[in-house]
């Protein structure tokens, strides 16, 4: 059994991580009878001169319902250089960081991060040294686990942000554009879409048409809905084009909702206004779903380094956290299926993802045949 534990945060941080950390604190002090570290601003905290405080069921008393994370986290560090889009991990950070956990007496590690800080966890347990992953991730895009923590409170904030949008975009009969996060995926602009009454989702696995979403606007008008509401994920891109930027040469997207509300006014006698909902998404309380979710993790990765395990991430599958490779989670992405459920009650319901085609998905133009998926002769999806 390990004498002493150290546990991280790393990139973006998601509602819930205090929640973890509060987690394996308790698990692991009063289950196991281990010492627990945290490591400040990620990685970052094991290099030079290391930053860490001692954590103790004290500590982080009180800790659940605060965002945010007590230990701080980087986006990026020393540890990983990106070269033509692939990372690369160079061995010099790393074998600083193994020696310096060594003198502080840290035998384990529990990382909480997304693919790119999972991607840096891997590569401690290719070199030996145990580690367990706990996802993060509000835009819920890891494949190897059903649901990450922040992602359902990023819903209820972009839901709530929608029903106020709503009233506003009634009144004024305009059309009103809500731009939320989403980088590869469009989970948040789905899953918000519907449950604060889009009547378009735009997201990057269906690329837009401008023709269609007048179309929708035009149509609502006709019916005598003289306001139209849009929520569309940062990723999203219109057919041909690619993903939009918030400056030049960085990586930051932003910008869609912008270009969105300034064709819609072009293309129609509509005013249109855009809110882009940025970092509330991600700053505040988590809600019950994170909070249970982060716990469970928590302790769930606790339990697995006790046990021995190493080299793995903690992930809810079927509504029960297992544990799967490490690799497993930094590789692979999960995306909106185009033909999936969601998507199609979506449509059944009247909302439009201004696809050129709307009722005929497989010959839609623009649509990349990766995300159609090969469920399609299931009852509910027929
Ligand atoms: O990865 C989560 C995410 O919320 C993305 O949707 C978004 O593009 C990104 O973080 C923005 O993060 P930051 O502003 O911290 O660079």
């Amino acid at each position: 059994m390990y004498k002493q534990i150290g546990i991280l945060t790393g990139g973006g941080d998601a509602p819930g991580l205090n929640a973890v950390i509060r987690a394996v604190v308790r698990t692991a002090i009063g289950e196991f009878g281990m010492k627990c570290v945290g490591i400040e601003d990620s990685f970052e905290g094991i290099l030079g001169e290391t930053h860490t405080q001692k954590l103790t069921l004290k500590s982080v008393s009180g800790i659940l319902p605060r965002g945010g994370t007590i230990l701080g986290t980087r986006n990026r560090g020393s540890f990983v250089k990106n070269v033509n889009g692939v990372p690369v991990y160079p061995e010099m950070p790393i074998g600083e960081a193994i020696a310096n956990l060594d003198i502080l007496g840290i035998e384990a590690l529990i990382v909480l991060g997304g693919e790119g800080t999972l991607g840096i966890a891997e590569q401690f347990h290719k070199r030996g040294f145990p580690v367990i992953g706990v996802p993060k991730t509000i835009d819920n895009d890891l494949a190897a686990t059903e649901f990450t923590f922040g992602f359902m409170t990023a819903i209820d904030i972009a839901t709530e942000a929608l029903d106020r949008l709503h009233t506003t975009a009634a009144s004024h009969d305009r059309v009103m554009i809500l731009e939320v996060m989403g980088r590869n995926a469009g989970w948040i602009a789905l899953h918000a879409g519907l449950a604060g009454s889009a009547d378009i989702i735009l997201i990057p696995e269906i690329p837009f048409s401008f023709d269609s979403i007048v179309r929708k606007v035009q149509s609502r008008e006709a019916q005598g809905s003289r306001f139209t509401n849009i929520v569309v994920a940062e990723g999203a891109m219109e057919i041909g084009k690619s993903e939009l930027y918030q400056d030049p040469g960085t990586q930051r997207l932003g910008g869609v909702g912008d270009y969105v509300r300034r064709k819609v006014e072009e293309l129609t006698d509509k005013e249109a206004r855009c809110v882009v909902l940025g970092h509330l998404q991600r700053g505040g309380s988590p809600n019950a779903f994170d909070r249970m979710l982060g716990t469970n993790f928590g302790a769930c990765a606790v339990r697995a380094l006790a046990s021995g395990e190493t080299g793995k991430m903690v992930a809810l599958q079927a509504g029960t956290v297992v544990t799967v490779p490490l690799d497993q989670a930094c590789t692979s992405i999960k995306r909106v299926q185009v033909d999936g459920q969601l998507v199609r009650t979506a449509r059944d319901i009247g909302i439009s993802f201004a696809a050129p085609k709307e009722s005929r998905l497989a010959d839609a133009v623009g649509i990349d045949p990766r995300f159609i998926s090969a469920e399609t002769s299931h009852p509910l999806h027929s």
